[in-house]
């Protein structure tokens, strides 16, 4: 059986298999997540937030130390995160991408000249 999986803010979905890891599946759906590990649980860079945790499995013991508190939040590694039905997952921006874009919201208002 599939499931659909909605990758937020860009609201691109895909559908995947049982068992695939949000990573994975963000892949396939050409969603950019961060990673220097390889998804070993090393380099924490692939933080997502999930919607609904039920459609996804719990966290295992390592990945609850590696996280603390923001587990509570919703927040998930997904490079271990198993897919057991529809998701909404939330990719956080890229710090460096997230710059860039505010300060051309800011030229735009003609707050800033710097990009010119
Ligand atoms: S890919 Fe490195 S911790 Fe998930």
């Amino acid at each position: 059986m599939d499931f659909e999986v909605t990758f937020l803010p860009e609201g691109k979905k895909i559908k995947v298999r049982r068992n695939t890891h949000v990573l994975e599946a963000a892949r396939q759906a050409g969603v950019t997540i961060s990673t220097r590990c390889g998804g070993r649980m090393g380099c924490l860079m692939c933080k997502v937030h999930i919607q609904d945790q039920n459609n996804c499995l719990p966290p295992k013991d390592a990945e609850r130390r590696k996280l603390g508190t923001l587990v509570e939040e919703g927040t998930r590694l997904s490079c271990q995160t198993v897919i057991t039905g529809d998701l909404i997952v939330t990719v956080p921006e890229d710090r460096l991408k997230a710059a860039v874009r505010r300060q051309l919201e800011a030229a735009r208002r003609g707050e800033t000249d710097d990009f010119i």
